[in-house]
């Protein structure tokens, strides 16, 4: 890979600093409140021009101007991707549409907090991937100190994943969100049935009356025996993945207040402008993804690691796992063809500093490459401030400095090579806004590298093979049809 590497002249970040002194303010940019810093990345000046070409090349204006004016930028579902109009920035049906939809939220919100219900202190949402993971994020960012409400969330189908999210639950106060796009999906179905048997058993009269549903099927909810009042439409042109400013995101709402709900939505419409508007060499969530072609193209990283440096965004790895795993892990391209380069690498990360002591050994001394993104806050909001934080973000920057320097030694078991990418991103208050305008920055890279690599990043055909498998074997199998390992698993785990 170092041969790929010298092919397209990449040089040593040393150098790079050395040649280029107006690196840093030509690599560090700041949007809507955060400020990034990827001047510690290989990329210089003519690369980006080489990428710029690239984009041009690959359509990328046009496949904004798509992507912002609601056209069908899904073709594989003939779909176009609305998620920017929930923020306002979409066609203008498409706003209006995303706008009426929100009031209906907000009116369940209020009638909910006037009591409507009765008293309600827990809320059980049930939902998966899409449909959890963006909401699970905001109320661990956002709640801790401002939750109103004893929010649980249960994705998987594990009967000990049911019992551990219900043990802090009152079902006499607790309202169940029952959040699935299709309504098909097994582990939210089966999970909304013992749900409603956990309610009745503990003397809920109506159980079907304390659910909530958050779906693209309305019908199918109405067949679960919940009430039309109670159903919230999801428009089909929201993937899960990028569904957590709709209604989605209700569970959010309710924890972390409607009007902190809103200040998401407006966070995210600002960097919706910087990356629909800015010119490409200052568009950042553009800049980024040519950072990341370069690591994974030229460099061979098969994979890109994400430390958030801040208890609170300790989820946002798991979230972006998903976002730009099921958006860009694919072989072929939107045309059709077979890839002709290698698409996304895995995403996976941790929480700083803890991630310093299990797997940074790999990351300073390891033989394969892999960019490093430190995601930091400057302002806390716990008791033992300012030294934590102080000591949080010394040493955030610290592993930053080292990967770039390295430290040569004649025992060549205590030398560190130096020259490894990381990118800081640097909040200064972690709220409702900026944590908006962060999700939005990752969408839109997740798109400028689906632009780049000429995939179509909102469909995921990739997970139906097996679930499909999973229906089949639940249904019985002729022993013939499987191979002889899954036959012997299923056998011995008496299935
Ligand atoms: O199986 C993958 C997936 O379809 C994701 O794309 C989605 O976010 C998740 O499952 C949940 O789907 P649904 O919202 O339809 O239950």
């Amino acid at each position: 890979m170092a041969g790929e590497r010298q092919q397209v002249g990449v040089k040593r970040l040393d150098e790079l600093f050395a040649a280029e002194p107006d690196r840093l303010s030509r690599l560090s940019f700041e949007v809507a409140g955060l400020y990034f810093d990827w001047s510690k990345t290989h990329l210089d000046q003519r690369l980006i021009e080489g990428f710029i070409a690239r984009a041009g090349d690959m359509g990328f204006a046009a496949a904004r101007d798509a992507l912002f004016s609601g056209e069908t930028v899904n073709p594989s579902e003939g779909r176009a991707a609305t998620h920017v109009a929930e923020r306002g920035n979409g066609s203008p049906q498409d706003v209006d549409l995303a706008l009426a939809r929100r009031q209906r939220t907000r009116a369940l919100v209020d009638a909910i907090e006037a009591g409507a219900f009765g008293p309600v202190t827990g809320i059980l949402h049930i939902g998966i991937g899409g449909s959890l993971l963006g909401p699970a994020l905001l109320v661990d960012a956002l709640g801790r100190r401002r939750a109103k409400l004893n929010v649980q969330f249960l994705s998987n189908i594990d009967g000990a994943a049911f019992e551990e999210a219900v043990r802090p639950l009152d079902p006499v106060t607790t309202l169940v969100v029952v959040v699935s796009k299709t309504f098909t999906t097994a582990e939210t179905l089966a999970n909304m049935t013992s749900a409603l048997d956990w309610l009745s058993t503990d003397g809920v009269a109506d159980p079907h009356g304390r659910l909530i549903a958050v779906t693209a099927a309305p019908e199918a909810a109405l067949d679960a025996g919940i009430d039309e009042t109670r159903i919230l439409q999801l428009g089909e042109g929201v993937g899960g993945r990028y569904s957590l400013w709709t209604s989605v995101g209700i569970s959010a709402a309710l924890a972390i207040g409607w009007d902190a709900f809103e200040e998401l939505l407006e966070g995210a419409a600002e960097m919706d402008r910087h990356f629909r508007f800015a010119e490409a060499d200052a568009n950042f969530p553009l800049v980024a993804a040519f950072a990341d072609r370069l690591y994974v193209e030229a460099f061979g990283a098969q994979s890109r690691a994400v430390f958030a440096y801040d208890e609170r965004l300790r989820l946002l790895p798991f979230y972006l796992q998903q976002l730009e795993m099921e958006s860009n892990g694919k072989s072929v391209r939107t045309n059709g063809e077979a890839a002709d380069r290698p698409s996304a690498p895995v995403t996976w990360g941790g929480t700083g500093t803890d991630a310093q002591h299990a797997v940074f050994q790999l990351l300073h001394q390891g033989t394969v490459p892999v960019p490093v993104e430190f995601v930091t806050v400057a302002e806390s909001e716990d008791s033992q401030d300012p030294e934590r934080r102080r000591q949080l973000l010394l040493n955030a920057f610290a592993q930053g400095a080292a990967l770039l320097q390295g430290r040569r030694s004649d025992d060549l078991q205590r030398s560190y090579p130096g020259d490894r990418a990381s990118a800081t991103i640097l909040i200064e208050r972690l709220d409702a806004r900026s944590l908006g305008a962060l999700i939005a920055f990752y969408e839109h890279r997740t798109f400028a590298n689906a632009v780049l690599l000429g995939i179509n990043p909102f469909d995921q055909f990739g997970v139906e093979l097996g679930k499909e498998l999973a229906r089949t074997l639940n249904e019985g199998v002729n022993e013939g049809e499987l191979d002889p390992s899954t036959r012997a698993l299923m056998a011995r785990a008496a299935l």
